[in-house]
Order: structure tokens, then C-alpha cells, then sequence
């Protein structure tokens, strides 16, 4: 039982995909989850086939009511096969944006809403996952503010690592004022292709924070891709790569502690595959995502600094 929010001020690192996988494998696993959408494009929403919701998180943050979020909880679109729980969705809108700055004027409540609405849901859930919104700004705040733990997606791509630092200094911040919370759960390499490009940017972050970096990374994969754009979990999709796709996200959420380490979720997703995905991902061309399978392998910018930590960013984009 806790509560896990899945940062990076990035977009399209994957945050929502894998937010969607963990709630995939849970739900495999027969463990009741909820995910939280805090960003106001709603991808997660959509991912879990919920479109249009009356109710969403952003009228549980508009005042200060202690559990405000369980009014807008509802169940996910997803078709929960026989075996499985069902997910639960506290649905995001467009509205949300104006709502982050509308808290910017709450000079004493600002950063602790989500806590608050979350208060007391948190009990009815083996896990809350809230999917945070591409940047540092209130609504991520809000998220570190409620969150016990913190999943960090990183992709294997240029300067990414500069990004984690900055979110490693702001979760510290927040931290040192919420006696130790929320703690770093890792941090997760997603969309890793078989580029060199991508083995080199995945090696920096590997040898920068090698106690953060988790295993297993989740590989770029169409299978990933089209799970979200059809609304459907990865565990339900049967194309290729699909099968090694949710083991992944099996061994993720197991890596985590929201499903038993050794889980063999129903739905025939204990791919063999998924010990030893890592090494070749899958075999079948198709399996890959074009732009990947496609790119030149010699991308990598010689020009590239050993340690990009060394051009970390200004301090202005901090907290
Ligand atoms: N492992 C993956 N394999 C293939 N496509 C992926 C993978 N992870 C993310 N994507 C795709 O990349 C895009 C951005 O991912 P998304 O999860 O929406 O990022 P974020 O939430 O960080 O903005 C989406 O179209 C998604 O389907
Ligand atoms: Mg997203």
C-alpha cells in the first residue's frame, strides 16, 4: 500500500506508458490499483479507455476537502479478464492546466491538495500510481507533496541525464521537508532500442546513479505503442512482442513491490521470454518500432561528454 508518482518534466519519455504497464501488471495480479492522471493531456485517461469522464481530478482539487479524490474515482475502461482486478482511474481533463494556476495563488495550500483529496484512499489500494505531467511545475509538486515513492523515467537519449538530476535535487527538496518523503524508487530506462545511441545514453545514466538505475529497462517496442492507442492493457494485446512487453512490466512492478516478485499473472503473460528479454528483445523485426529498427547505428555524437552531469542545467528551472 503506498503511493508511487512517475516523473520526468520531459514529455514522451514514457511516463503514461509506464504508468499504464504497472497498471497492467497489477491488475494481472489481481492487486487493486488506482492511477491518479495529473496531466492535463490525459493520455493515461485515454490509455485506460475512459474518454470525456464527468469527474475528474481536477474538481477534487478545486478546495481543500480531506478525501475530496474518491468522488471522482471510477473504473477504467479496460475489460478486466477473468483473474484479473479491476484498475481504477481518477480521470484527468483539460481543465486541469487552468487549475495549476489557479493553486499558484493559494499561498498556504498550494503544494499539498493532492495530499489532502488523496487522504484515506490510500488504504482502499494495494497502490496508488499517479502519472505526473511533463514538467516541475504545481501539479508535479502536488504529486511529490502526496507520493511516498517516486519512479523516475529516463529515455536512453541525449542530456536525459541532466534531467533526472534536476528531479533528483527537487525531490530532495521537498523531501528534507516531509522528513525523508518522498523516497527515489528508481529510476527506469524506457524506449531502450538497439541503436548505439541509445546503448551510449543508457550507459551514462547507468554510470551515474548506478544504485538508482532499475532493472529491467522497458525496450521500444510497437506492442507498447499500440496498447495505449487502443485503450487496451499490454497483457491483452497478442502481437508480436506484446507477451515480452508485459513481462517487462511484470518484473517492473514486481522490482517495486506492487506485485509479488515471483508472480505469474493469469493471461499467460510468464513469458519465458521476459528473464532474458533484456539481452535481445524480441526476434521478429516487426517487434520493434520502424523509427528504431531503422536508425543508423552511428548516431552517437563523438562530441558527446563522458559525464553530460557536467553541463547540468541551471538552477533556474528548479523549485
Ligand atoms: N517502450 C515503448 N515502446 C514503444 N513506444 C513507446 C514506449 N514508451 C513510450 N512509447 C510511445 O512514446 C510516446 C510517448 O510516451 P508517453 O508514455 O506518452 O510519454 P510521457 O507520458 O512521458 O509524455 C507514446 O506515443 C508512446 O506510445
Ligand atoms: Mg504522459
Amino acid at each position: 500500500m503506498g503511493v508511487i508518482a512517475v516523473v520526468n518534466q520531459k514529455g514522451g519519455v514514457g511516463k503514461t506508458t509506464v504508468t499504464l504497464g504497472l497498471a497492467a501488471a497489477a491488475g494481472a495480479a489481481g492487486r487493486r490499483v488506482l492511477v491518479v492522471d495529473l496531466d492535463p493531456q490525459a493520455n493515461a485517461t485515454t490509455g485506460l479507455g475512459v474518454f470525456g469522464a464527468d469527474r475528474t481530478v481536477d474538481h477534487a482539487l478545486e478546495g481543500e476537502q480531506p478525501g475530496a479524490l474518491r468522488a471522482v474515482v471510477q473504473r477504467s475502461g479496460w475489460d478486466a479478464p477473468e483473474g484479473w482486478a479491476p484498475v481504477d482511474l481518477a480521470a484527468s481533463s483539460p481543465r486541469l492546466a487552468q487549475r495549476e494556476h489557479q493553486l499558484a495563488l493559494d499561498v498556504i495550500g498550494a503544494q499539498d491538495r493532492l495530499a489532502v483529496a488523496l487522504e484515506g484512499l490510500v488504504d482502499d489500494y494495494d497502490e496508488v500510481v499517479i502519472d505526473c505531467p511533463p514538467s516541475l511545475g504545481l501539479l508535479t509538486v502536488n504529486a511529490l507533496f502526496a507520493a511516498d515513492r517516486v519512479l523516475i523515467v529516463a529515455e536512453p537519449a541525449a542530456w536525459s541525464a541532466d534531467g533526472v538530476e534536476q528531479i533528483l535535487r527537487n525531490i530532495g527538496r521537498i523531501a528534507e521537508r516531509r522528513g525523508g518523503r518522498p523516497e527515489v524508487a528508481g529510476i527506469v530506462v524506457n524506449r531502450l532500442g538497439r541503436t548505439r545511441d541509445a546503448a551510449y545514453w543508457d550507459d551514462q545514466l547507468r554510470q551515474l546513479h548506478p544504485e538508482l538505475v532499475v532493472e529491467p529497462s522497458v525496450r521500444l517496442r510497437a506492442a507498447v505503442a499500440e496498447a495505449a492507442a487502443q485503450s487496451t492493457p499490454v497483457h491483452a494485446l497478442t502481437r508480436d512482442g506484446a507477451a515480452a512487453a508485459a513481462a517487462e512490466f511484470d518484473q517492473l512492478a514486481g522490482m517495486l513491490g506492487i506485485v509479488e516478485r515471483s508472480a505469474d499473472p493469469a493471461g499467460g503473460t510468464s513469458d519465458p521470454s521476459g528473464a532474458t528479454v533484456e539481452a535481445d528483445g524480441d526476434p521478429s523485426p516487426d517487434t520493434m518500432m520502424p523509427a528504431d529498427a531503422a536508425a543508423p547505428i552511428a548516431t552517437i555524437a563523438p562530441t558527446a561528454p563522458a559525464s553530460p552531469i557536467a553541463h547540468a542545467p541551471s538552477s533556474t528551472g528548479d523549485l
